[in-house]
Formats: C-alpha cells, structure tokens, sequence
C-alpha cells in the first residue's frame, strides 16, 4: 500500500510525520513510502535522505494512497482529493476541526486521531501525546535557563559563591516532569506541584521539592487533573504565591483534557516576583495557566519576561519528528496486517484502532465529536 507523507502547511509547523530513518521499517510492513518535496525540510531532513533510505519523493503522493500520515489535520482542499477508503493519521483536535471531519465522514475517509490512542500500556509507543509533551518539557526549562540572567547551578568559586537559581513547576505531567529533570540537571533547586496524588511521588523521584498545599488532590478519569471549582482555584493560587514570588523562574504546564488551561497564576503573583525573573507559560496556546502570557510572544509582567509557548514541539523539530514518526509507525505496523504486502487490515474491535477512530465508512465514531456536529449553533452540523 501506498503511504504518502505530507508536507505540512500550518504555519510554524516545522515537524514531519516520517523521518528516513524509519521509512524502511515501512517499506519491510510492505508499503511503499512517497513523500511530498520538501515535507522533511523543517525538520532538517531532505528530499535526498528518504530517497537514500528507499522512499519516493513525489509531487503528488497523495494519488493512489491507502494511507496519508501527517502532524497537524490535513488542509481541507487536500482532504477532499483523498479517495473513499483512505486512512488518514495525524492530530485532528476534532473540536476546532468540525469542517474537516464533515468532509472525512463525507468522503468516506478514515481519520485516526493521534491523540486520542487510548493511553494503555499496550499503547505507548504510539502515545504522541507524551513524546511530544516530553519534547515540550524539555525546551521549556531550556528557554527557563536561557532567558535567565544568573547561573542555574550553585557556584563555589574562589571569588565566592553564587546560590543556585530557584525554579517552580506547575502542573507535573508529562512535560512538568521532563521541564523538572532538565532544570535539576542544569543543577536549578526545583520545586513542583500538581493536583493529582500521585504527582507529589513523581516529583520527588526527579528530584524536586514536592510543594504541599493544604488542599485536597484533584483526580477524574483515567488518572487525569479535573477541572477545579473558582472557590478551589483562587485559594490555590493564594497558597503559591509566596512559591511564585520567590522563584527566579517558573514553568507552568497544567492542562485539564478538553479544557482550557486553568489559570494558575494572577498578573499580581508575577508583578510579586524579583527583578530579572523568568516565566514560562507552556499553555499559553491553550488559554495560558499564567494571566497575560501571550503565545508566542516573551512579554514583560512587572520585573518579569513571561514566555508562550506556541507549538513548542515544532521548536525541536528533529526530536520531535523522530518521536512522532515512531508513535505513527508503531500505530501503522497495527494496522497491516500480516502477510508482508501491505495491506491494511483495520480492527474497529481493538481498543486502540476504536479509541483513535474518529471517522470511518462514512460515520463519525467518536461520540463526542459526533455530538459536537449534530449540536445546533455556529458550529454545529444544523447550522
Ligand atoms: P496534561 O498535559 O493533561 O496535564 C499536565 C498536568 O497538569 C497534569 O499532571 C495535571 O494533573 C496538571 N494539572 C491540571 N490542573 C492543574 C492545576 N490546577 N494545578 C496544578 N496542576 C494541574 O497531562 P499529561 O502530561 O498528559 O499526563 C497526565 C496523566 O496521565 C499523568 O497521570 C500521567 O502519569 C498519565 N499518563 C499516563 C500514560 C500511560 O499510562 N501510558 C502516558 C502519559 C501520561
């Protein structure tokens, strides 16, 4: 089967779905590989590597393809060349996609959402969810540590010592964790908190101070933050503020799925930090866990620079890539079926191929999705 990789759109997109290193683990499933010009150019990879690595780069991949893998949703005018049949493998944050999976569910396309393979442990090497945000951990202490003006570790010199700077994680997930490996690594003292009870441990185990509020934790489905209560989010901004004031950086990655980012910290918790200090508001995409964070854009918030995140992931494109194409390759090697032609063999029965389905045979699958288009209004299908 044919699987075509596109070259990517969106603006700042800079990561592609398939990187030539992994290209021959496709073409052993069977497929054959062709790739749009340029589609790896962001990401540091030409045209000539997937070619040497057995791909075909072609201006039209999408032609006679089974299946068409990406990072962001397909353009629309892209989406509705595609033949009944096709799969399609990428993000598709259906809420704001509602236009595109109309036209999959038209077209009769299957649309796999990566983020919504189901997080079991059969499933993580396709968890696109967490390679990503480990990539977006990482850089946000980088850009922690780098627009600060002082050391990150402590200095015994003999011209003195200089103290190591104080960095605050909100929100310990996936990327808060990773933001709190990078920061201790740079030798920052961290402290950290997260509404979730398992969060204190995980903390401490990356070597952090697990800040303890005298609040209870927050847990929904599935191990998740909930959303908080107004009541509940103002006294835990009340019981940081003196975390916030003191920290000479400060990472913010708190999510709730399908929510916006609660907010965490007040203009007035940032106007309390010192001269010099440092935010980072890795949500701020998303409504931003910091008051007047901008995403992508470093503001000044009293004495401090406050950094949104925008697509952070596509600010490590190599990494990035090469985590995403390994989520999307593992997810593919499930949908072929064996026999070593290629052949997809799609099995609405396992957990995985279900949870990530958003359309298929000309149905939206995904309930909540499906409820968002039969909703009345501006962005409902009645409308
Ligand atoms: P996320 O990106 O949805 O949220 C980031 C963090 O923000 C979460 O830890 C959440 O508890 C925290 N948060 C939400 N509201 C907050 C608030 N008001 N104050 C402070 N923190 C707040 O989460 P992510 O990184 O996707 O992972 C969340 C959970 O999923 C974790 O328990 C993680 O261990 C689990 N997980 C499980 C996997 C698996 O079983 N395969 C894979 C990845 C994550």
């Amino acid at each position: 089967m044919r699987v075509a990789v596109a070259r990517e759109t969106r603006e700042g997109e800079t990561r592609v779905a398939m990187v030539p290193e992994l290209v021959a683990k496709l073409t052993a499933l069977g497929h054959e590989v062709v790739v749009e010009p340029g589609a790896g150019a962001g990401a540091l990879h030409p045209d000539e590597a997937y070619v040497a690595a057995g791909a075909v780069v072609a201006d039209d991949p999408y032609s006679d393809a089974g299946l068409v893998v990406s990072v962001q949703p397909l353009a629309r005018d892209l989406a509705r060349r595609l033949a009944s049949g096709t799969v399609t493998v990428s993000f598709l944050p259906t809420a704001s996609e509602l236009d595109l999976v109309r036209d999959y569910r038209d077209l009769g396309v299957t649309a796999l959402a990566m983020e919504l393979v189901p997080r079991i442990s059969r499933a993580q090497s396709m968890d696109a969810l967490s390679s990503q945000s480990l990539v977006s951990g990482y850089r946000c202490a980088v850009v922690c540590a780098g627009l600060l003006r002082r050391f990150l570790p402590l200095n015994m010199t003999a011209a003195g010592t200089v103290p190591p700077a104080e960095v605050v994680v909100l929100g310990a997930g996936v990327a808060g964790l990773q933001a709190i490996a990078t920061a201790r690594r740079l030798g920052a003292v961290v402290k950290a908190y997260d509404v979730r009870a398992a969060a204190a441990e995980e903390i401490r185990s990356m070597g952090a101070q697990a800040i303890e509020l005298d609040l209870p934790t927050l847990e929904g489905a599935g191990g998740y933050a909930r959303e908080m209560t107004e009541e509940r989010a103002a006294l835990q901004r009340e019981l940081l503020a003196p975390y916030v004031a003191a920290a000479d950086g400060l990472i913010t990655t708190a999510a709730v799925p399908g929510r916006t980012a609660p907010v965490l910290v007040t203009r007035g918790m940032v106007e309390a930090m010192s001269p010099g200090s440092v935010v980072v508001d890795l949500a701020a995409d998303s409504g931003g866990n910091v008051e007047g964070s901008v995403a992508g854009e470093v503001v000044r918030i009293g004495q401090a620079q406050v950094w949104g995140g925008r697509n952070v992931p596509a600010q490590m494109p190599e990494p990035a890539s090469r985590l995403y194409a390994q989520n999307v390759l593992s997810l593919v090697t499930l949908l072929t079926a064996d026999g070593g032609d290629g052949a997809l063999a799609l099995d609405l029965a396992d957990e995985i191929v279900a949870g990530a389905c958003v359309t298929h045979d000309g149905v939206v699958r995904h309930e909540p999705t499906a409820r968002l288009l039969d909703a009345p209004g501006p962005e409902g299908g009645l409308a």
